[in-house]
């Protein structure tokens, strides 16, 4: 595997990428970044090119891949029809961290769409994904560029852990920005739905369309568990984002969450367990014992966003046996942050309610 690196990224020497979009048209995978997480790209028209990503990430291959554009006359040639509310949707948000699923057009092999008749497409506004999805002259489909049950990667170094020996090359353009995936809206419907919150949120989604845009229930759903419940995005049945750890996500108000966690950390340690904590810089001093990690400032959200799955990474790296973690509040960014955390639990959250609460001790 090549690796490159993009020192600047807002003086792009696109001569750099020149060999990466060769590649691309020619069928092979290059990992890059975007402003969500690192993406593992194929020529999206190509079916081949989308076996290898299945492939090297060991992905079930009913699970579609989304089509990175770089312009907006990139889209009509990928799709059926595009709705007024993805109209709308795409003109806020698009270049960004926002995917539309729309009815495919026949020019999307079913290699790429997992066999649906429905095609995910995202411009992202990262200026090295933008560049290379141009110079390639071809839609680039990309996954995160992890293998399939580890967290997204959010720096060069995570993709070489994973894909080193797997893809062509991997373009180095430093750490990503926002740190969690697109928020995927599906505009094929009668309304809109969320199907993955992200970093366009529901509020922000529905201020644009004039109206409350519903959720997919199996993100509000306490999760897999519940089995009538299947999701419409393929990728969110998938026990994802998963730490090697056991994560318990603990809950309640801040004073009670300390308190549980170092009770059941301490537990844990007692019995010679490794365990990780997952807190904020506000608690971070409250946690005398274990490894303790703050993934950012609660009261800057998107700082926590940013930082979620490389300190989940990192516990991998430590062996953690167990790993308690604060929660967040589930508006706003803290939508997609709790949606991930959760699902990195397997949805295994302790809630501390004023009775239980005084247990503890
Ligand atoms: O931020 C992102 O979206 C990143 C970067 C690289 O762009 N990509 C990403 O791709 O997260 P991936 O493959 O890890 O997640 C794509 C999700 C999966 O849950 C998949 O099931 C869903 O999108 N999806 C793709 N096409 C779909 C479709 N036609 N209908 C419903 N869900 C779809
Ligand atoms: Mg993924």
């Amino acid at each position: 595997t090549e690796r490159i690196i993009i020192e600047d990224t807002h003086r792009i020497d696109a001569g750099k990428l020149e060999r990466a979009a060769e590649i691309l048209r020619e069928g092979g995978l290059v990992a890059f970044p975007t402003e969500t997480v690192y993406g593992l790209g194929a020529n999206a028209l190509d079916e081949e090119a989308a076996k290898k990503i299945y492939a090297a990430k060991g992905r079930p291959s009913d699970n579609p891949l989304i089509a990175h554009i770089a312009d907006f006359s990139d889209l009509k040639p990928l799709v059926a029809e595009i709705p007024a509310a993805a109209g709308k949707l795409m003109e806020a948000f698009w270049p960004g961290p926002l995917t539309l699923i729309f009815p495919k057009s026949d020019a999307v092999p079913y290699g790429t769409t997992g066999g649906l008749d429905t095609v995910a497409v995202r411009m992202p506004s990262d200026p090295v994904a933008m560049t290379l999805i141009r110079l390639a002259g071809v839609p680039v489909a990309a996954p995160s560029a992890n293998t399939s049950g580890r967290p997204s990667p959010t720096t060069a170094d995570h993709v070489w852990q994973d894909m080193n020996g797997k893809i062509d090359m991997i373009v180095d353009g430093g750490p990503v920005g926002i740190g969690v995936e697109s928020t995927i809206i599906d505009v094929s419907g009668e309304y809109p739905v969320i199907l993955r919150p992200g970093a366009i949120t529901q509020e922000m989604a529905g201020e644009v369309l004039g109206m409350e845009i519903g959720l997919d229930p199996a993100i509000t759903g306490d999760g897999p568990m519940n089995a009538d419940v299947k999701p419409k995005a393929p990728g969110m049945k998938y026990k994802h984002y998963a730490p090697k750890a056991d994560l318990t996500l603990v809950e309640g108000t801040p004073a009670d969450v300390v308190r549980t966690i170092n009770h059941l950390a301490g537990k844990k340690l007692e019995a010679g367990y490794r365990v990780g904590i997952i807190c904020t810089d506000e608690t971070m001093e409250l946690y005398p014992d274990g490894m303790v990690r703050s993934l950012g400032l609660r009261a800057r959200e998107e700082t926590i966003a940013h930082n979620l799955y490389a300190v989940l990474r990192e516990f991998d790296d430590l062996e953690a046996d167990y790993i308690y973690s604060e929660s967040f509040s589930a508006d706003h960014l803290g939508q997609a942050i709790m949606n991930r955390l959760k699902k990195a639990a397997g949805y295994h959250m302790i809630k501390v309610t004023a009775l239980s609460s005084k247990r503890p001790h």
